[in-house]
């Protein structure tokens, strides 16, 4: 066999590493953009104190055999985020299985990489089993390859706050980084990501408005029909209708929609989920061009390049409009970091709100009591830092930010997904979503005033908007933008309507959306029983496996009359909601599935502020109806091969319920809660016959 080569292949990671003269490659296992932006961090913090400069690279674009060729005085970073049970995310799934190996062999024939140095952040959540699993299985195994870390292993944890853990883990790191490779702090500049050049305000069929891709461009300038490959990179405008599920006194709200897809190569499983891009509420658009003495100029385009594209793409197309960057590009309602408060301080029109920036972004403690449980966004908290009143977002002193700053500093806009309520079988050109309205108030964030403010999450406010526009809009006016009577002042209102009709076409309303693929299924067997836990919005995804098998039994019967479901397996759903009368999910659509099933669905429902309590006067939950059912269920389970699935709050619901479960199959099985009961849990979650679709 040919020895392997002395000199790398000059288009290999490890060439540029020693060609472009890069201290470090930054590998980022990532699925929602979370890891990418603390790999970018990385790279930019280490640029701003040694002067080093770093390639950020997608570990699925690059081959790991190489591992072995980097040379002592540089570094590997690997930011790995884990997903699900554990698991690598899409993008780091071949690098781990390469270096997990047990046979694994590097370029140079051997197995070993005690030449190397890396660095290793991981990000988990720890409300899911296996925390940060995927960071934790890679250290080790470098560690075994012989390789060297640099400082200890970082983990930022979703629920704490990813970059409470970031800012505990680099100061360590920073410094036995700089000895190992014979750094000199201070030897780096400030030096920026982009240039911005304003280019007039004369727009044309290359300026973007709100367009997510080129394709999206060319469709609503004319120049193209609405197909193509649809994904998270191009995102299908969809038409949208929408109703309102329920409503009480403004209080809570649930919306239905469904994105028409007829016509397009889109298709979807029960099950999956749909990502939906949300453009930023005006509010926090106003807010942004005041802060930055931007208002008069919103109609400016702007041409946007990255000064160092490896290390930062500009995150939009463009050339774009002031607006239309704060409105669809860039992420407003985002916490503001430490990061991104301690940076802007120089900015600051005022020695005393400088002051206030530098307290904010250096203490953790004021952070995390005025910032964070405040829960206030960037350009609230420059307004707060000036004396302005946030409440106005045009009640604003001017920071002179430079626009390329704000690019840095800002994640883009990023889509929310939800689960899928429907089935293709019996919708298969809608896609339903099912979505309760977000929004909530915290005693701390009283801090800066007298009220507690109102906190509103963004993609569900963005759809209710978008259902009132329906209702009671006129779409083919100018202005989309509608606020109700009796509406709080500071519910936020969005404008669909864009200069370009980017989201209005005649009377149509259209969203970006794409579908992501999940491993959430029903059992093809339709003799298998299902067990479906999901109270509030968490029946989503149960409403599509019922209509899933709605839809066989349909065709079922034809082809075999009417005893054609003889055979077929319960369908038990276990949902849950505030009172019968009030918030009852599709109360009107249960009925009919059941009888289309010949009653194999059975519906159990907990109505927790009804008028039934239990013994102890405590409120009814699902899992208290789990239990009575548990003389069916378990044979279910054991016997039958039934499959469990609960959807819904992770916090305390998804919780409560596993522990139900792992009792009544404990005692079943006459042991323990720990050895019987949940080892049999996870022997199913194995099989894929308990899965899990959670949120926090
Ligand atoms: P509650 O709000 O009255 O406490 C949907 O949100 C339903 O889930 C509501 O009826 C809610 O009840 C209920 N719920 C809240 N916490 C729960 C838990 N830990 N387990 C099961 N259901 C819960």
């Amino acid at each position: 066999p040919k020895a392997a080569a002395e000199d790398d292949d000059e288009d290999s990671w490890t060439a540029k590493l020693k060609s472009q003269d890069k201290k470090a490659a930054v590998f980022f296992g990532s699925q929602t953009g979370t890891a990418q932006e603390y790999a970018l961090k990385w790279a930019k913090e280490a640029r701003s104190k040694f002067g080093v400069s770093s390639l950020v690279l997608d570990p699925e674009q690059v081959e790991f055999n190489n591992l072995d060729r980097v040379p002592n005085s540089k570094a590997v970073v690997f930011v790995m985020a884990s997903y699900g049970e554990g698991e690598p995310t899409d993008n780091a799934e071949a690098m781990m299985e390469f270096l997990l190996d047990e046979d694994v062999q590097f370029s140079h024939g051997g197995s070993r990489l005690d030449n190397l140095n890396y660095v290793i952040f991981g990000l988990g959540n720890t409300t899911y089993a296996k925390y940060n699993e995927v960071a934790r299985k890679l250290d080790a195994r470098l560690e075994e390859l012989g390789a060297n870390r640099i400082g200890g292993r970082g983990e930022g944890d979703e629920i704490a706050g990813s970059e409470k853990g970031y800012m505990e883990w680099k100061e360590r790191m920073w410094s036995e980084f700089a000895d190992r490779l014979e750094l000199e702090a201070g030897a780096g500049a400030d030096i920026a990501d982009f240039s911005v050049t304003e280019i007039g305000r004369e727009t044309d069929n290359n300026t973007y408005l709100g367009e997510l891709s080129e394709h999206a461009l060319k469709v609503s300038t004319g120049r193209a029909p609405a197909r193509g490959i649809f994904d998270a990179k191009n995102p299908y405008p969809s038409p949208v209708i929408a109703r309102e599920l329920f409503a009480l006194d403004g209080e809570r709200n649930c919306v239905h929609l469904e994105f028409d897809i007829s016509g397009t190569n889109i298709s979807y499983s029960a099950g999956d989920h749909i990502a939906i891009w949300p453009s930023n509420p005006d509010m926090a658009v106003e807010r942004f061009l005041s802060v930055l003495g931007l208002a008069d100029k919103r109609d400016v385009i702007v041409d946007v390049k990255a000064l160092d594209p490896t290390l930062a793409a500009v995150p939009f197309p463009n050339p774009s409009t002031y607006e239309a960057i704060f409105r669809n590009y860039l992420e407003l309602s985002a916490l503001a970091s430490r990061q991104t408060l301690a940076t802007l301080a120089q900015f600051a029109p005022t020695p005393q709100a400088r002051a206030i920036l530098e307290r904010w972004g250096s203490d953790p403690e004021v952070y995390d009591r005025e910032v964070d449980k405040a829960r206030l966004r960037p350009a609230e908290a420059l307004q707060l830092a000036t004396g302005n009143d946030p409440s106005n977002p045009k009640d604003a002193a001017v920071w002179p930010i430079p626009l390329d700053r704000i690019i840095s500093l800002l994640p883009r806009q990023k889509p929310r997904y939800y689960s899928i309520s429907s089935s293709s079988k019996m919708y298969p050109t809608t896609v339903h979503v099912t979505a309760v309205v977000l929004k909530y108030q915290t005693p701390e964030s009283k801090m800066h005033g007298d009220q507690p403010r109102w906190v509103y999450g963004m993609g569900s406010n963005f759809l209710q908007s978008v259902q009132e526009n329906l209702r009671y809009g006129d779409l083919a006016g100018a202005n989309t933008t509608i606020r109700l009577e009796g509406m709080p002042t500071q519910t936020p209102t969005y404008r669909l309507k864009g200069p370009r009709d980017a989201h209005v076409q005649g009377n149509v309303l259209r969203v970006p959306i794409h579908i992501r693929r999940s491993t959430f299924r029903l059992p093809a067997n339709t003799k298998v029983p299902v067990i479906m836990i999901g109270p509030g919005t968490g029946v989503a995804p149960f409403r599509g496996f019922v209509q899933e098998r709605v839809a066989m039994a349909r065709s079922a019967k034809q082809r075999k009359g009417d005893a054609a479901l003889a055979d077929w397996g319960d369908m038990f759903l276990f949902y849950g909601c505030r009172r019968e009368d009030e918030d009852f999910l599709y109360r009107d659509e249960w009925p009919q599935y059941a009888a289309e099933l010949d009653g194999k669905l059975k519906i159990h429902t907990a109505f927790s502020r009804g008028p039934e309590r239990k013994p102890d006067g405590s409120k009814i939950y699902v899992q208290d109806l789990i239990w009575n059912a548990r003389d069916a269920l378990v044979p279910a389970i054991l016997h039958h091969g039934a499959f469990i699935y609960i959807c819904g709050d992770a916090k305390s619901m998804a919780k409560e319920v596993e522990r139900c479960l792992a009792q009544m199959l404990a005692d079943y099985r006459g042991g323990t809660l720990e050895a019987e009961g949940y080892e049999e849990l996870k022997n199913l979650k194995d099989k894929k016959r308990f899965q899990t679709d959670v949120w926090s």
